[in-house]
C-alpha cells in the first residue's frame, strides 16, 4: 500500500497544468489555462486549468477536481492507479507500508489469475491463426460471420481445441500451477483428472476496464448438439458476471466521445456493430442488467440506448428490470430491430448508414415506450389498466431530477389515460415513503448534524438564545401558510415548490417537523393547500397552533435573523417569490454548512482508520460542497442585498 507520507507528497508535486497538458492542448487566459473539455465534445473551450488552486474544472459539463481525480477520469484508473502514475511523471519514490500477510497473499494471488488467463488468450489466439484445426474450424466460423482479421484481433478472439486437455498440458508444461488453472476457472478436475473447461469452441475473451482479459465466453460449432451455444467462464476472484459488461474497454473511448452507450445482448453483436463502425457498444451477456453494470456505463456517460430484438420474448422482463438504470439518472431510450433482426444481423445486412438511421428513426424514450406497450396489452381491462399505471408511476418515481419527472408525468398522463394530478400523487406517495425510509437509516447521521449544529451555536458569538435554524423553519412555515396556492413556476405552486425539498429534511424543531408533515401527508392525498390551511379541519392541537400563530402574525422575513446578520432587505423588489427563493436559499446554505461538518468528521475518521479511497472520493464531495456555498452565497447576497 502507497503510505500516506507518500500520497501527500505525490498531490503536492502534481502541478495540474503540467498533468493535463499530456493531454489536452493549453492556450493561457488570464491567470488560469483553456481548453477543449477531452470529458464531452465542445468546439468552445470551457474547460479551465487553474495553476493557483492546482484544479481543473469544465464549465460545460461540470467535471473538475485535482490532478489526481484528472487521471483517474481521463485514463480511468484506478486511485492507486494514478498516484502511481502521478509519482512516475514528478519523479517521486513511493514509500509503500507493510501490508498484511494475508493482503499481500490475495494480491499475489489476482496477479496470478491474471496471468494464466493473459496466458490462455495467447494460447487460444495460437490455435486460432497457426494450427490446422483452428484455422479450419474457428478462424473459417468468424470469416463466414463475416468478421474481418483486424476484428478479429482487437477482441483477441481465439479457437479451444477439440481435446480433453490440450490446453491443461501445455499450461503445466509452460510452468503454470494446476490450481491457478483451476481458480482462473480454465480447467477443472474430477476423478483426480484435470481437463479443458473450453473444448472445440470459439472463444470470446472478456475483458475488464483497462483491457486485463478476466474470462471468457465460448460459443459451440456444431450445430444440434444438447450442449449450451454459450459456455461462460463461472464466478471467480477476478470475474464477477454482474459488475462487468461485454466489449467496455474496446467501447470506453467512443462512448464517452459519442455521449451515448448502446447496449446489446451478444458477444456478436457488439462484434458487428464494432466492425461497422459503431464503436461504442457494450453487451449485458443474455442476463439482466445490475446496478454496477450500470454504474460501470455510467463512468462515461448518462445516456443508454437499448437494441432489442423486435419479437424477443423477454422484452417485458426486461422492460422491468430496467428501473435500475432510471434509478442511476441515466436517459434511457429503446430501439426495437424488426422481427427476427438482431444487431448483428441487422448492421451486417444494412450497412453503418441505414443501421444509424434506423436507430434514430426509432428511437423511443424508455418510460414512453413502456406506457404505451404495457397500456396497448391491458386494452380495455381496468384491472389490467391499474396495474400498469402502477408500474408506469414506480418507474417515474425512481426519476430524481424534479423538472425531468414532470415532464414525464405530462407525457405519461396523456398515454395512460389518467389526469395529471393521479400521476403527481401516486408518484409523491412513492417518493415520500422512500425518504422516510432513507431517513430511518440515516437516523444516526441526523443525530451528528444536531449536535453540530448545537456545538456551532454555542461558538457563535452574536448568537441570540434561539438557534438561527428556528427561524429559517418557521420562515419556511409562514411561507407554506401565506403563499402555498401561488404560483412558483410553469410547474409548480409554491406549496409544491418547498415540499419537494423537505422530502428529505427533517425539522429540527419538532412541533415545526410535525406540520411539514401534515403539509406532505396531506399533498399526498390530494387535498389543496387552502384546505389544509382550514384550521376548522385540522384536529392535532399542536398542529393548529402553529398555524393560527403564523395566519395571526403579518407575515415578514424574520427580523431577528436578518439582524443578527446584517442584511437590509429591499422592500420595494420583494415579492413573494424572491421571499421564497430568499428563504430556501437560506436554508439550503444552512443545510449545506451542516453537510459539511458531516463531511469533515468523516474526513477525520477515514483519516484515522487510513481508508485512502474513501478520504479521496469525501474530499472531491467537499470540493462539491464548497463550490455550492460558493454559488449559494452569491445568490443569498443578490437576493437580500441592495444592487
Ligand atoms: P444470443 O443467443 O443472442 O447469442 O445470446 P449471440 O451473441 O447473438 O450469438 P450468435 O449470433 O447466435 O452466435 C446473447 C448472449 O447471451 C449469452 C451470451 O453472452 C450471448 O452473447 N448466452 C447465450 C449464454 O451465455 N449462453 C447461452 O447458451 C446463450
Ligand atoms: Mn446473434
Amino acid at each position: 500500500m502507497i503510505s500516506r507520507d507518500s500520497i501527500r507528497q505525490i498531490i503536492e508535486a502534481a502541478r495540474i497544468e503540467e498533468v493535463v497538458a499530456d493531454f489536452v492542448p493549453l492556450k493561457k487566459a488570464g491567470s488560469v489555462l483553456k481548453g477543449n473539455c477531452p470529458f464531452h465534445m465542445e468546439k468552445t473551450p470551457s474547460f479551465v486549468v487553474n495553476p493557483n488552486k492546482n484544479i481543473f474544472k469544465c464549465f460545460g459539463c461540470g467535471k473538475g477536481g485535482d490532478a489526481v481525480k484528472f487521471v483517474m477520469e481521463h485514463e480511468k484508473f484506478t486511485y492507486p492507479e494514478a498516484l502511481r502514475f502521478l509519482a512516475q511523471k514528478f519523479n517521486i519514490t513511493i514509500v509503500e507500508t507493510e501490508s498484511s500477510e494475508q493482503d499481500k497473499q490475495a494480491a499475489q494471488e489476482q496477479e496470478s489469475i491474471y496471468i494464466v488467463l493473459n496466458y490462455a488468450k495467447k494460447f487460444f489466439q495460437e490455435q486460432l491463426f497457426d494450427t490446422e484445426q483452428g484455422k479450419n474450424i474457428g478462424l473459417s466460423y468468424f470469416k463466414e460471420r463475416g468478421f474481418l482479421e483486424s476484428t478479429i484481433k482487437s477482441f483477441d478472439l481465439g479457437y479451444a481445441p477439440d481435446s480433453y486437455d490440450a490446453f491443461y498440458n501445455q499450461a503445466i508444461a509452460n510452468g503454470h500451477q494446476k490450481e491457478r488453472l483451476i481458480n482462473a476457472g480454465l480447467i477443472k478436475e474430477k476423478n483426480e483428472k484435470c481437463y479443458d473447461f473450453f473444448r472445440d469452441r470459439v472463444m470470446f475473451p472478456i475483458h475488464n476496464v483497462s483491457g486485463k482479459v478476466i474470462a471468457f465466453g465460448g460459443r459451440i460449432l456444431k450445430q444440434n448438439e444438447k450442449a449450451p451455444k454459450y459456455i461462460n467462464t463461472p464466478e471467480t476472484e477476478v470475474y464477477h458476471k454482474s459488475h462487468i459488461v461485454y466489449g467496455i474497454y474496446q467501447a470506453k473511448n467512443e462512448i464517452r466521445q459519442q455521449e451515448v452507450c448502446y447496449l446489446v445482448e451478444g458477444y456478436t453483436d457488439v462484434i458487428s456493430l464494432h466492425q461497422a463502425g459503431i464503436k461504442n457498444v457494450v453487451a449485458s451477456s443474455g442476463t439482466a442488467l445490475t446496478k454496477e453494470q450500470v454504474l460501470l456505463i455510467k463512468r462515461f456517460t448518462q445516456n443508454i440506448t437499448i437494441l432489442y430484438d423486435g419479437d424477443n420474448a423477454g422484452i417485458k422482463a426486461a422492460l422491468r428490470g430496467l428501473d435500475i438504470v432510471l434509478e442511476q439518472g441515466l436517459n434511457v431510450h429503446l430501439v426495437l430491430l424488426p422481427n427476427g433482426e438482431d444487431p448483428d444481423s441487422f448492421v451486417q445486412t444494412n450497412g453503418l448508414d441505414k443501421t444509424l438511421d434506423y436507430i434514430n428513426q426509432n428511437k423511443k424514450d424508455f418510460i414512453f415506450f413502456k406506457s404505451s406497450l404495457l397500456m396497448k396489452e391491458a386494452g380495455n381491462d381496468p384491472i389490467k389498466k391499474s396495474e400498469v399505471i402502477k408500474d408506469i408511476v414506480e418507474s417515474i418515481a425512481k426519476i430524481d431530477d424534479n423538472i425531468k419527472r414532470q415532464l414525464y408525468i405530462k407525457e405519461c398522463a396523456n398515454i395512460v389515460e389518467v389526469t395529471e394530478n393521479v400521476l403527481v400523487n401516486e408518484t409523491n406517495k412513492i417518493r415520500t415513503s422512500s425518504f422516510k425510509k432513507a431517513r430511518q437509516i440515516n437516523e444516526s447521521e441526523q443525530q451528528s448534524i444536531n449536535n453540530y449544529v448545537e456545538i456551532e451555536e454555542d461558538h457563535e458569538q452574536n448568537a441570540s438564545q434561539i438557534p438561527k435554524l428556528y427561524y429559517q423553519e418557521k420562515d419556511i412555515l409562514r411561507l407554506l401558510v401565506e403563499f402555498a396556492d401561488e404560483v412558483y413556476d410553469k410547474e409548480h405552486n409554491v406549496g409544491e415548490h418547498i415540499l419537494s425539498e423537505l422530502t428529505e429534511v427533517a425539522f429540527k424543531n419538532s412541533m415545526f417537523d410535525k406540520v411539514v408533515q401534515y403539509y406532505i401527508k396531506g399533498y399526498e392525498d390530494g387535498h389543496s393547500f387552502k384546505a389544509l390551511n382550514d384550521i376548522a379541519i385540522i384536529d392535532d392541537e399542536d398542529i393548529k397552533q402553529v398555524i393560527v400563530e403564523l395566519q395571526s402574525s403579518q407575515y415578514e422575513l424574520s427580523e431577528n435573523w436578518l439582524k443578527m446578520h446584517d442584511i437590509i432587505v429591499r422592500e420595494s423588489n420583494r415579492t413573494y417569490i424572491t421571499d421564497v427563493d430568499s428563504v430556501m436559499n437560506r436554508f439550503r446554505f444552512y443545510k449545506l454548512m451542516e453537510a459539511m461538518q458531516v463531511l469533515d468528521q468523516r474526513i477525520k475518521t477515514a483519516d484515522e482508520n487510513k481508508q485512502v479511497e474513501e478520504l479521496y472520493g469525501i474530499q472531491i464531495k467537499k470540493m462539491e460542497y464548497i463550490s455550492l456555498k460558493i454559488d449559494l452565497s452569491k445568490k443569498i447576497g443578490t437576493i437580500t442585498h441592495p444592487f
